[in-house]
């Protein structure tokens, strides 16, 4: 299985960005895990950040029947990218949103997910191990 792991805005600033909400681990500490947990599964991961919506659109565009599912932390895209949305349904990609924080719990504007909207399922509010749930789902040993 070959996964893409999308990660959005201002997550290249993770341990430096809000520690109390996303931790004192850095973006290469976070590709690393993500990298050890695909390994120990037996997964493919190519993982990714950019800090431009059409760059991430583009990225899932292009995922269309190299990647068999998409990982994807949007950031604040999550809140409100229709385009992502779009993305996500016209390649018809299996998608799992995941969030490092839970959005549920923050501010209001947080409670909307376009991204929810095209992913089958959603792990959040569990910081690194977000990801290895997400990654543990799509390779059907998560107990999800
Ligand atoms: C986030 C939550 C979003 O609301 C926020 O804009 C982020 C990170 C998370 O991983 O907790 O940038 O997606």
């Amino acid at each position: 299985m070959k996964i893409l792991v999308l990660n959005g805005p201002n997550l290249n600033l993770l341990g430096v960005r809000e520690p109390a909400i996303y931790g004192s681990r850095s973006y290469s500490d976070l590709v690393s895990f993500v990298r050890g947990v695909a390994a120990n599964l037996g997964v493919e991961v190519d993982v990714r950040q950019s800090n431009h919506e059409g760059e991430l659109v583009t990225w899932i565009q292009q995922s269309r029947g190299e990647f068999d599912a998409i990982v994807l932390n949007a950031a604040a895209y999550t809140h409100t990218s229709v385009a992502i949305l779009d993305a996500l349904k016209a390649v018809g990609a299996r998608t799992v949103e995941v969030h490092l924080s839970d959005p549920m719990t923050r501010e209001g504007f947080r409670h909307v997910s376009f991204v929810s909207m095209a992913a089958e399922a959603t792990f959040k509010g569990r910081g690194f191990d977000s990801y290895a749930d997400a990654i543990r789902y799509l390779a059907g040993k998560g107990n999800n």
